[in-house]
């Protein structure tokens, strides 16, 4: 049986192929159309999944997108009924929810030779959250929870999962969510863009929470283990939130009234300089968004007394909170999906599909490895075209068969201080690079950070990297020890060896590490190993290939972006190009 699974209209557009219970290909639209965050029909990533299955549209007997207008119909009614929107906003939804309906239609437009015969299945916004999480997670058993902006009325759900079931025993519904307070908190905080949360997450360590009581009047906690948000402080209820996709990208309006600036002060802009005051609200935020994440989580292991979860939605990317949940919580082991926000709904859509049609659970994601990759022949024939380019440029190009030898060499530079892209295999499923598509360097060096920034990324200074880490290494570099194979929980890295790793040790001593496995990426894993025999360390820091773009797909965007930025090497498949050689060759540099 052949499920394409879809998230479409909505940020981080994506789809998903389940052949037979089995995930064999998955990947955002971002990637291909490079436009971050796309948000429109993913044709292009649907054209990619067939063609990696070796199939045509006509073969797909089914397709399932993860939203379903109907649900919760009685309740919107209600709520509409007590408060009429305004017709803009009316108009808007209608659009909305047409364009959803005629994914068929757009499906035998986008491929017009073929046609689409199957049936198309509408998942409920947040149990394709939830089955994004548990049906693919290693757990025969979980509490499931996805904590989200708004998807289908809702923005948060929580239940059990057993075997092939999910039982949803609990929502909170519009206009109440986490996601939204985050959000518009981020926005307040001069981070306009979608997907900025990250940004205020990053720079919580550097405040205090200073700002709790305000806060703790804009989130209030439930006897249920749920919360609310005082309205007062919102927009989205009450009006028009402009959000467009016009251009591909999500844009918004502000989430938040003059009532937030009452209480917390005036807003910051994007250019106006962070003050402490703004470190202190974004440290605030975040610790009131622990407060209610643990309130429910919290309450949902002692209702249901079980030691597993599996968590997804917008807000399971908070990976500081995800990180914390051992040491707050009876709960023993996290599972997170690479593509825990809408992005994974289309795999969440997937594999609820294939589950109400009877199919049984066969399949573990234990790897992010589901996109394009590119064969030798077509690498070797981009090289071939920008060969004369690359040598008149003083760069050397140099083919290394042995795989071990192609390791140690990548690691030697990686140790002396090069900034590394590393393109290989099959491009990750979500939003972080995980050895595939990586830029990667020595995570020893105190001024790595600096000259990451200027050779590359141009990031916010406050902003940590993070490092890949050997699984087998984990226990004696960090304070928890579990299975963190797609970045989604932060740790506190072990007093004694912050000062070896500076690199990738925020202000607050924690790293959002990555765990490596062999079974699950060899090349990559011999790769940290060697730098391990070279320097005793166990990890490198590891960032997304890319340069205020999406991450690259294909082997011509990672060439270009060597190009444009100073990257000292590329590595591409067995090939390493080097620069002429500009790195500091120093020792590391620990200040
Ligand atoms: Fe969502």
């Amino acid at each position: 049986m052949i499920i394409l699974g879809i998230n479409a209209f909505h940020g981080d557009s994506s789809a998903a192929l389940v052949r037979d219970g089995k995930l064999v290909a998955a990947a955002e639209e971002e990637r291909f159309r490079r436009v971050k965050h796309w948000a429109g029909f993913p044709s292009q990533s649907i054209a990619y999944c067939l063609q990696e299955a070796g199939l045509r549209l006509a073969d797909v007997n089914h397709v399932a997108v993860n939203q379903d207008d109907r649900a919760h119909r009685l309740r919107k009614i209600a709520y509409m009924a007590a408060h009429p929107p305004e017709i803009r906003l009316l108009v808007s939804r209608l659009r909305n929810r047409r364009q959803r309906r005629q994914i068929p239609e757009l499906l035998t437009e986008g491929f017009p030779t073929d046609g689409f015969r199957g049936t198309t299945h509408h998942i409920e916004h947040h149990l394709a959250h939830l089955s994004s999480a548990f049906h693919v997670s290693p757990f025969e058993e979980a509490v499931v929870v996805s904590v989200d902006g708004f998807g289908d009325f809702t923005s948060t759900a929580w239940g059990v999962g057993q075997k092939g079931d999910i039982s949803i025993e609990g929502r909170v519904y519009f206009p109440h969510s986490l996601g939204v307070f985050y959000q518009a908190l981020t926005q307040y905080l001069g981070f306009p863009h979608y997907g900025d949360e990250y940004k205020v997450m990053g720079l919580a360590p550097y405040g205090s929470p200073s700002h709790m009581p305000a806060m703790r009047k804009i989130v209030k906690l439930t006897n249920d283990g749920a919360f609310t948000i005082d309205l007062t402080y919102f927009r989205h209820h009450r009006e028009r939130i402009g959000y467009s996709w016009d251009a591909g990208a999500p844009q918004f309006s502000d989430l938040f009234c003059p009532a937030l600036e009452e209480l917390l002060g005036p807003r910051r802009h994007p250019e106006d300089p962070l003050e402490d005051r703004h470190r202190d609200i974004a440290r605030s935020v975040q610790a009131i968004y622990e407060e209610a994440f643990f309130h429910l989580i919290g309450g949902l292991q002692r209702r249901f007394g079980l030691t597993d979860i599996a968590l997804a939605g917008g807000c399971a990317m908070n990976s500081v909170a995800n990180g914390k949940i051992r040491r707050m919580t009876p709960f023993r082991r996290v599972y997170v999906q690479s593509a825990a926000g809408d992005a994974g709904g289309a795999i969440g859509a997937a594999f609820a599909a294939w589950h109400q049609l009877g199919g049984a659970r066969s399949f573990v994601m234990d790897h992010a490895f589901w996109g394009p990759q590119f064969s030798k022949v077509e690498i070797m024939r981009l090289l071939a075209a920008h060969g004369e380019e690359v040598m008149r440029s003083g760069c050397i190009i140099e083919e290394i068969r042995d795989e071990k030898e192609l390791c140690r060499r990548a690691a030697a530079a990686i140790a002396e201080g090069a900034v590394l892209g590393w393109f290989q295999g099959r491009m990750e499923w979500g939003p972080r690079a995980l050895g595939n598509r990586s830029i990667l360097c020595d995570p020893r060096r105190g001024d790595m950070k600096d000259i990451l920034n200027a050779k590359i990324k141009r990031r916010e200074s406050f902003r940590p990297f993070a490092p890949s880490v050997l699984a087998e290494a984990v226990g004696e570099w960090f304070e928890e020890d579990d299975a963190v194979p797609f970045m989604m929980q932060v740790f506190q890295i072990r007093e004694e060896k912050r000062g070896r790793i500076p690199a990738v040790t925020h202000v607050d001593g924690s790293g959002r590490l990555q765990t490596v496995y062999r079974y699950t990426n060899p090349r990559y894993y011999q790769l940290i190993e060697c730098f391990r025999e070279l320097t005793g360390v166990p990890m490198v820091l590891n960032t997304s290939f890319n340069e205020n773009e999406p991450v690259v797909c294909r082997p011509e965007e990672a060439l270009d972006c060597f190009w444009r930025t100073q990257m000292d090497l590329l590595c591409i498949g067995d090939t390493i190009i080097r620069r002429s050689p500009t790195v500091d060759r120093s020792e590391p540099n620990n200040h």
